[in-house]
């Protein structure tokens, strides 16, 4: 694939970033999508390949700037090869009476957001009959400890969700994967558990050369697939 052109979502985000610091030198075009403008912004101006990277600057949980974001990158490049969506988040609680709120928050950011995005991004793709989208899922949407039901039905939702849409595009030549990192060594995990051993975390970049391979033309036969990516 000559310069594929890639939507990069929570592109600020630390997963986000090393996807872009993967696939820019790689000549790749990118579509930066985050939902804070100063974000966008100073991410597109960090890089140096200024034609061939757009921000946007878009929430995800609303199903019209998905949209809009799509026909953005569609004006400016004329098609979306592939989805990277890294958006998401992690809380754990117990299920209580309060925890409702916490259920209705994590299914807005893991799975309202994977829907919306992909459901934008699906029409060019069908057209062109290309397209690879790849999701950011988690092992406890596999099967969740305990405090873990909000982030774990929800993560479930992204996994379930990729399937179907690998069900329903396979006859579009369009894959659709997702990957479940185990711990990512981020500032922020560093700073929340200070006494961990982090030699057995993810980083960053290991699994931007994950994603660099499901969008690149050599994993054409792999889709359905919810890829763990839990480290040492
Ligand atoms: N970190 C881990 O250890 C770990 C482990 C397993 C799975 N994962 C998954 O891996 C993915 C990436 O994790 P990460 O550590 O890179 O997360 P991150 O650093 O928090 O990045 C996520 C990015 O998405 C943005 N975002 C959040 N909600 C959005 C919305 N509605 N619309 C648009 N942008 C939005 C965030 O913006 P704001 O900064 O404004 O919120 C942030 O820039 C997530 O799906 C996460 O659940 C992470």
């Amino acid at each position: 694939m000559e310069q594929p052109v890639v939507l990069i979502t929570g592109a600020g985000g630390n997963l986000g970033r090393a996807v872009v610091e993967e696939l820019a030198p790689k000549g790749a075009r990118l579509v930066c999508v985050d939902r804070n403008q100063e974000t966008v912004a100073a991410l597109v101006a960090s890089l140096p390949s200024g034609p061939d990277v757009l921000g946007v600057e878009v929430d995800l949980t609303d199903m019209t700037s998905c949209l809009c974001a799509a026909q953005k990158a569609h004006d400016r490049f004329g098609r979306i090869d592939a989805l990277v969506n890294t958006v998401g988040g992690f809380k754990m609680g117990p299920v209580d009476a309060p925890g409702i709120d916490q259920w209705d928050a994590l299914m807005m950011l893991n799975a309202r957001t994977a829907y919306s995005i992909s459901a934008a991004v699906l029409p060019s793709m069908q057209q062109r009959q290309h397209g690879r989208i790849i999701h950011i899922a988690a092992s406890p949407g596999l099967k969740a400890g305990g405090r873990q039901a909000a982030y774990g039905a929800s993560k479930a939702a992204v996994i379930r969700l990729t399937e179907a849409i690998a069900a329903e595009n396979r006859i579009h030549r369009i894959t659709a994967n997702c990957i479940l990192p185990g711990t990512i060594d981020t500032p922020e995990n560093r700073a929340a558990m200070p006494d961990a051993d982090t030699g057995s975390w993810v980083p960053p970049s290991a699994i931007a050369r994950l994603i660099a391979f499901l969008v690149s033309e050599h994993a054409s036969a792999v889709t359905g697939a919810a890829i763990a990516a839990g480290g040492f």
